[in-house]
């Protein structure tokens, strides 16, 4: 269906329990099947709040949040866990080997399917190089894998699950620019035709997006392509600069 894979925010508003001020303020946007929806703000802004509020860590005080035309306040953990696929920002191993950390649950998941997967997040190379390669050990918490390799595994796993909707949550920053420039180049045949959400720290880690929203103090300030924010907003305008 067209509506596979959309998800849409209209006029969410949310705050933590007990706090005064919400984080979160009257955030209306569609982000679309095939394309990538661009986040960026500064530290603090909302932006892991609201990929939360897509997964329905926390529900909305205002406003719907719809993925596929169904309110997520609808969808059972597994229908959301199929749907959506988060990389956290500080992405978790479990203890088990590298292969289970990648299948996560999803045993019919193929070795060839993993490499596929660890290919396209740039985390092919330094499997190989572990003498077990896919069933090298990792300790819970992932002492054993540096935080650039825990995030190149946590962006695979989510490959793996093949789903929907991808939220990658700042998952590019540790990687150096080189890295991050070729899991990008990777990334839009992987993930082809699903949605596609990405916070990000860097500006040249969004600029082909289709789509960025500029978010500060939990409101959307600026939304537009690359090109349209630099001419016009001047908040976006600053993240350029600093
Ligand atoms: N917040 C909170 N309680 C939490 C999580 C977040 O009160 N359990 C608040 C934060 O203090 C912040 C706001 O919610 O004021 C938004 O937080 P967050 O979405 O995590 O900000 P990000 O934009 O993701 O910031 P960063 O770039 O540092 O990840
Ligand atoms: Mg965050």
């Amino acid at each position: 269906t067209p509506e596979a894979g959309r998800v849409v925010f209209e006029n969410v508003t949310f705050g933590f329990p007990g706090a005064e001020k919400p984080v979160i303020k009257n955030v209306s946007f569609a982000a679309e099947p095939g394309k990538t929806t661009a986040i960026i703000g500064s530290t603090g802004a909302g932006k892991t709040v609201l990929l939360n509020l897509a997964l329905r860590l926390y529900d909305p005080q205002q406003g719907s949040i719809t993925v596929d035309g169904a309110p997520v306040s609808e969808l059972t953990r597994d229908q959301l866990a199929d749907t959506l696929s988060l990389v956290p920002q500080r992405p978790y191993m479990f203890s088990g080997t590298i292969g289970s950390n990648l299948r996560f649950g999803r045993t019919a998941a193929t070795d060839e399917e993993l490499w596929e997967a660890l290919r396209v997040a740039q985390g092919e190379d330094f499997v190989r190089e572990r003498e077990l390669g896919l069933d090298e050990p990792v300790s819970q918490g992932g002492t054993s894998v540096s935080g650039g390799q825990r995030q190149r595994l946590s962006i695979a796993r989510a490959l793996v699950s093949k789903p929907k909707v991808y939220l990658f949550d700042d998952s590019f920053s540790a990687l150096d620019v080189a890295t991050d420039a070729r899991l990008r180049a990777a990334l839009p045949s992987a993930t082809q035709g699903a949605t596609t959400i990405i916070v990000a720290q860097r500006v040249s880690t969004i600029t082909d997006a289709d789509q960025i929203l500029v978010i500060e103090g939990g409101e959307i300030v600026g939304r537009g392509t690359h090109d349209e924010l630099l001419g016009s907003n001047e908040v976006y305008q600053e993240i350029v600069r600093s």
